[in-house]
């Protein structure tokens, strides 16, 4: 099957040109002046020609943030492995890293095969799995080596969630010693979740129980202080380090003072973090719970800080952290903050939102829209140059994306397997209009084209991306 995308411009996070691509099968096999003769002579023989003209041709998203088909929490994300990923096709999003969980006194090993198995068959793009490291003990570093071998590179460690996945910092530390040994990544949930803990249960005594008091008690005092506690740890460990999520000033501020002093350490943010804020938890009528998830929504002035990050690139990536869960759900903690389950449904509109706030906006360029959606994850969880650009030899994993096609985020449009939207009605400038995954055309408009299963398992390298 030969394809070329013709008349358009293509977008990486190197460079800006009016180049046609031509793609056989599954792979990128040029990327080319409009008037050449390869060009020519490619697209008469080409079995579809697809115009891309006033249009941007864009590698196709990675979100290395993903919770399907969780369990973990007090209700199970209800968004499965074939809902979630045609809703991230839809959003050009088309590859994931989902992170695979351990339940109850499971080894690092089960979870993941595990979570192989949900998913096999099941995924409409993409996907590479993470691994959520609880209780770990003298086996765990070893099961950790295994776990790399087969292609699973980075582990999220929890400073928060006591008594649920929490590590405490010897715990850690001898992952971390693993990682520096092992070439692999820790990827740290960093709230210092033991004296939020004291917070939280003071706030519910007090009869402080609305949803506004989840973000209340989860300071961003804490969230700084637990970075730069993993920082000093991974410093020690001599291995690198990549913070989740990260929503505050106070926490970006300890990033940016450990890259000043040349270590490896990462960040990435959400765009519920850049989009909403602290006062979105207090909607009235228990609307707020929509907006609970950990690290809470901050402040707005906090936001500011976040796009200045992701400008310096002291915040290199931009994921989801989806974790979705309907408003009969988010009902179990009506009569107490701390009984919501935690987590936003994000997915399908990352790519749309950082246009939107990137460069619809003017805070940042085009290329750094592609780096911090598409490219960056790829090289921070050992997936490039497979993905995250568009060069002869890579994965023809391609969005058309429309600058000029202004559109409503709503419930009602959106595909994501839950009954409301945290953006709803926000006003979108651009739009993904065509999504191609390894060659084939996955999304064209409102119709959805792929079938289920097409998305591959993803083995995946080490990061590339130390400093
Ligand atoms: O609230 C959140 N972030 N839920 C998902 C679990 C996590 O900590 O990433
Ligand atoms: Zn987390
Ligand atoms: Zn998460």
């Amino acid at each position: 099957m030969r394809t070329a995308i013709t008349g358009g411009t293509v977008v990486t996070a190197i460079e800006t040109v009016l180049a046609d691509v031509l793609i056989e099968g599954e792979i990128v096999v040029g990327v080319v002046h409009p008037d050449s003769e390869m060009t020519r002579t490619f697209a008469e023989g080409a079995d579809r020609v697809i115009d891309a003209q006033g249009k941007f041709v864009v590698p196709g998203g990675i979100d290395a943030h993903t919770h399907l088909q969780a369990t973990g929490q007090i209700a199970p994300v209800l968004e499965t492995f074939e809902t979630g990923t045609v809703a991230s096709a839809f959003g050009g999003t088309t590859t994931i890293i989902d992170f695979a969980f351990m339940s109850g006194d499971e080894r690092l090993p089960d979870g993941y095969e595990r979570h192989r198995e949900n998913a096999a068959g099941e995924c409409a793009v993409d996907y590479g799995f993470h691994i959520m490291v609880a209780n770990v003990d003298e086996q765990s570093p070893k099961e950790m080596d295994l776990l790399v071998r087969e292609g699973v590179t980075s582990f999220k460690m929890f400073m928060a969630y006591p008594g649920r996945v929490y590590s405490d910092d010897g715990q850690i530390l001898r992952m971390m010693q693993q990682a520096a040994e092992n070439g692999s990544l820790i990827q740290m949930h960093a709230e210092n979740g033991i004296a939020i803990d004291v917070l939280r249960e003071q706030a519910a005594e007090r009869g402080d129980i609305e949803p506004l008091f989840h973000g209340v008690t989860r300071t961003p005092i804490l969230e700084a202080e637990a970075v730069h506690r993993a920082i000093a740890l991974s410093e020690v460990a001599g291995s690198p380090l990549y913070i989740v999520h990260l929503s505050s000033s106070n926490a970006l501020e300890e990033v940016v003072a450990a890259r000043d002093r040349g270590l490896n350490v990462f960040a990435e943010t959400c765009p519920q973090y850049l989009f909403l804020d602290l006062s979105d938890l207090d909607r009235p009528d228990f609307e707020g719970s929509k907006f609970v998830c950990s690290p809470p929504l901050r402040p707005q002035e906090h936001q500011d800080h976040l796009w200045r990050g992701l400008r310096t690139n002291d915040l290199q990536v931009v994921a989801t952290d989806h974790c979705p869960f309907c408003w009969e759900q988010r009902e179990i903690g009506r009569n107490d903050f701390r009984s919501i389950p935690n987590g936003l449904p994000t997915l399908e509109h990352r790519m749309e939102l950082m246009f939107q706030g990137a460069v619809a906006e003017g805070r940042l360029s085009l290329n750094r829209w592609v780096d911090m959606c598409s490219r960056a994850p790829a090289k921070m969880f050992g997936l490039y140059p497979r993905k995250g650009t568009i060069a002869p030899g890579s994965d023809a994993d391609i969005v058309v994306f429309d600058p000029n096609s202004p559109h409503t985020l709503s419930v009602e449009t959106h595909h994501m397997n839950v009954d409301y939207s945290c953006y709803e009605g926000m006003r979108m400038t651009g739009q993904v209009e065509k999504v191609l995954l390894r060659g084939k055309v996955v999304v064209d408009g409102t119709e959805y084209l792929g079938t289920k299963g097409d998305g591959q398992y993803l083995p995946r390298d080490i990061c590339s991306n130390l400093l």
